[in-house]
């Protein structure tokens, strides 16, 4: 079974409340969300591979570490998980950068695809789906499923706030799926809405209704 970490850091936590409020503009907004996204890509980076190196410092050489070289991919779900991407790539700039357009029909919940590109080399890269809400869990689920079937093998997914509805639904169709969240919700309302979550993610970032 994938494990669920939340994270708990006062900066998250801190700045996740401001994001809520429905006084808080496109614009606060979206520089929000971009600073959540660099705090939770420093969490979620912590194991990432190491190897020694040897450098010659101007006082003698120190045996030392850096990162390995490992291949990663990042892939926001259209549209709001375009929001979170900058904020990553501050950390991991050499990320490549691949989409999955899925919107959800709001009459059946259920997400309809409309665009994928993804890095040619699907099958090396380990990956890390972004969308800030997990609601019913169909858009994370479709596009894992999306990456799954194009090759991917090491796949995480983050997200900024979730419903236990959308964790139970990834845990039932990926269980080999690592899940990182800022906040977990109390539940779904009537319409598949986050509660108390913070309103609609997309609109919220693009200032659209
Ligand atoms: C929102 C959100 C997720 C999805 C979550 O996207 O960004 O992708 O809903 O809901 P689910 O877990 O029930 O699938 P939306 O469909 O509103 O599209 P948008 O990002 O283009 O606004
Ligand atoms: N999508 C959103 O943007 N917000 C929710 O609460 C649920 C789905």
């Amino acid at each position: 079974m994938g494990k669920v970490f939340v994270f708990d850091h006062p900066l998250i936590q801190h700045k996740l409340s401001y994001i809520r409020d429905k006084k808080t503009g496109t614009k606060e907004f979206r520089e929000l969300v971009d600073e959540i996204a660099t705090l939770m890509a420093f969490e979620i980076t912590r194991d990432l591979p190491l190897e020694e190196v040897e450098v010659e410092t101007p006082v003698g050489v120190a045996k030392t570490k850096i990162l390995s070289g490992k291949k990663l991919g990042v892939i926001p779900i259209l549209r709001a998980g375009l929001g979170m991407v900058d904020g990553i790539l501050k950390l991991i700039p050499a990320a490549k950068v691949g989409h999955i357009g899925l919107y959800r029909d709001p009459k059946t919940l259920k997400p309809v695809e409309y665009y994928v590109k993804l890095p040619s080399d699907v099958e090396e890269r380990d990956f890390i789906v972004v969308d800030p809400m997990l609601a019913t869990g169909g858009s994370a689920v479709e596009a894992i499923e999306c990456l799954k079937k194009r090759g991917a093998k090491n796949i995480r997914f983050m997200c900024l706030v979730a419903a236990p509805e959308g964790v139970k639904a990834m845990e039932e169709a990926h269980p080999d799926v690592d899940i990182y969240i800022a906040a977990l919700d109390e539940k779904l309302n009537d319409h598949g809405y986050i509660v108390p979550g913070l309103g609609d993610a997309g609109d919220r970032l693009f200032g659209t209704k």
